[in-house]
């Protein structure tokens, strides 16, 4: 199969070639390091400073000394979670994260929780949503930082970003959002959802790999995460990624360029998708299809009765690039922890699919991915001697 249909854009997307582009001189002929006073440096010094400044418009920053440019959406997380809860040298406090975080902010919350902090994960509503009532009974008079990212990543559902901002600032207690699936997807300005910290990443929008930024609203203190040349004004030192992150920069300006034209596109795409897989697919079921706000280009299937595994690696040998949420890792399938945040039970959670649209999605791709789905599903149903159990389940519950 020479020809894949990709369907996977919300884990990497395709370096766009007007980035490449962009990016090629930084390499070779405007090589500096940003930090040289010589020409050569200065010019990189400006490459990247332009960098800075899209960046900072595309997310309404108030100044583009808000943003300092990191490795990727991990490291703004890791960066945001332990710098924001351990500046000034606090050592103890409360944190609040949602349950259904990416691992990136999990995983330092995790450790603060090892290191002096109380950690509380708040759960999302079935709808997919984290509620502000719920965050509102969470915040204590000891919580420093609260985390809630603004799309999920699985599911594709939109948290009120503002009210949770606002909740926690009723509270005294600083609020950041990891936003790599909505930035250049949806509107998004940091002011307006008046968070003190963002993450975002490049390669969710047509940049490089490796390549990302984290928003600091100007007066937020933060305990830098990487030391050394103090760089990016001592937030995060390292010599600067000049071709990375004049590419991120180029991708978001292009982002920004087409986005009105591309929401309508994708959602249009998007429900096509879940009419079509739905309608074909006894049982299968949009993930928290009643949440308030979605992203255009994130649908999350439960498909009972079968392994998602499964269905990934027979429609891989079809040529369509999907993902599931189970992850086989060491050797045991464990559900997605944000499947199960929102009430699905452990044996559907086993069976989901996320299938993201991108730039380069068409109707045909959509409609070839139902097609080659339903037989994939039926045989892996016939195959599963718990199906007929599973089967009369879901009818007693439908009657
Ligand atoms: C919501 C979310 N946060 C963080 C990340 C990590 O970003 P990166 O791959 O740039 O480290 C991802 C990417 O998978 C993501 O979807």
């Amino acid at each position: 199969m020479d020809t894949t249909v990709y369907l996977d854009y919300a884990a990497t997307t395709p370096t766009d070639q007007r980035v490449v582009e962009a990016m090629l001189p930084f390499f070779t002929e405007r090589y500096g390091n940003a930090n040289s006073l010589y020409r050569l440096g200065r010019d990189a010094a400006r490459a990247l400073e332009g960098a800075r400044e899209q960046v900072a418009s595309s997310i309404g920053a108030a100044a583009p000394e808000e943003v300092f440019f990191t490795s990727g959406g991990t490291e703004s997380d890791n960066t945001a979670l332990i710098g924001l809860a351990t500046a000034g040298g606090r050592s103890s406090g409360h944190v609040i994260v949602s349950e259904f975080e990416h691992h990136a902010v999990l995983e330092p919350a995790a450790w603060l929780g090892k290191h002096g902090f109380e950690v509380t994960e708040l759960a999302p509503r079935p709808d997919g949503a984290v509620h502000p009532d719920d965050l509102a009974a969470a915040l204590r008079d000891d919580t420093v930082l609260v985390s809630v990212m603004h799309g999920n990543n699985e599911i594709g559902t939109v948290q009120p970003i503002a009210e949770l901002a606002r909740v926690t600032h009723e509270r005294g207690a600083l609020f950041h959002t990891d936003a790599a699936q909505t930035l250049g997807k949806i509107d998004l300005d940091v002011v307006a959802l008046g968070v003190d910290a963002a993450s975002f990443s490049g390669h969710k929008v047509y940049g490089p790999k490796g390549t990302g930024a984290l928003y600091l609203k100007r007066g937020v203190r933060l305990a830098p995460y990487l030391m050394g040349g103090g760089q990016e004004s001592r937030r995060r030192s390292g010599t600067q990624n000049v071709a990375g992150n004049v590419g991120f920069a180029t991708a978001l300006a292009l982002m920004d360029a087409e986005r009105q034209a591309e929401v309508p596109r994708l959602t249009a795409l998007r429900d096509r998708l879940v009419e079509r897989l739905t309608g074909a697919i006894e049982f299968a079921q949009l993930n928290a299809a009643d949440a308030p706000e979605r992203l255009p280009h994130i649908a999350n299937f439960v498909i009972p009765g079968v392994e998602g595994e499964a269905m990934l690696l027979h429609l891989d040998a079809a040529g369509i690039a999907v993902s599931t949420g189970s992850a086989c890792s060491s050797g045991s399938l464990k559900p997605s922890h944000v499947l199960l945040s929102i009430g699905c039970p452990v044996e559907f959670a086993h069976g989901s699919l996320r299938v993201s649209l991108g730039r380069f999605t068409t109707e045909a791709n959509v409609d070839y991915l139902v097609e080659q789905l339903v037989p994939i599903v039926d045989r892996l149903r016939s195959m599963n001697p718990l199906y007929a159990k599973t089967v009369a389940a879901l009818r007693g519950a439908t009657h």
